[in-house]
């Protein structure tokens, strides 16, 4: 499925700032768009880290190339549920395509222990019981997760996987 837009420059200077804190980390994107958020975590990459995100759309995919071509990260056209699985476990995953309809259960599989995965696009405020987002990052028990305002109208969930 295509859709949704790039990321915002809050939660990209939230993805700057966890990604630095992976030194030699694998950190992989879900959903690449047209490379903006991409972009930040390449920004921060660590020297002696990895970075892989994966669009399914081609025409987006072929944006991202040439956004990301002077960085370290490898950009891949497809399916991320088809191609990451095997190459984790991951020290960071940003879950940003495929979101609404697919369950934790795979993003988590990809994660090492104390990795972190996060998601945004959340509207704040709102409770985590019925919420079919929340209630999946907050009653997992494998993970530990917080919601973080990114601006007064936008959030974002980050959580760790318990070691
Ligand atoms: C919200 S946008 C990503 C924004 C980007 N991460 C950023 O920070 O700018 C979601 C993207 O995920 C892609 N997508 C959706 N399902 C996917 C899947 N299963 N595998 C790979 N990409 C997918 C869509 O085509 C879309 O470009």
């Amino acid at each position: 499925m295509t859709g949704g837009g790039s990321s915002i420059p809050e939660v990209q200077n939230l993805l700057a700032a966890l990604v630095a804190s992976k030194p030699g980390g694998k950190i992989a994107e879900l959903g690449t768009a047209f490379g903006a958020g991409a972009r930040a975590i390449a920004d921060a990459l660590p020297p002696d880290a990895t970075f892989v995100t994966v669009e399914s759309d081609p025409a987006r995919y072929t944006e991202a190339c040439a956004a990301l071509a002077e960085t370290r990260a490898e950009v891949v056209n497809a399916c991320w549920e088809d191609v990451l699985p095997g190459r984790g476990p991951f020290d960071l995953v940003f879950f940003d395509g495929g979101t609404r309809e697919r369950p934790l259960e795979l993003p988590i599989s990809l994660l090492a222990p104390g990795g972190i995965l996060i998601k945004d696009d959340l509207t704040p405020g709102r409770p985590i019981e019925g919420d079919p987002v929340r209630e999946a990052f907050f009653q997992d028990q494998r993970l530990v997760a917080v919601e973080l305002l990114t601006t007064a109208a936008t959030a974002a969930i980050v959580a760790v996987r318990r070691p």
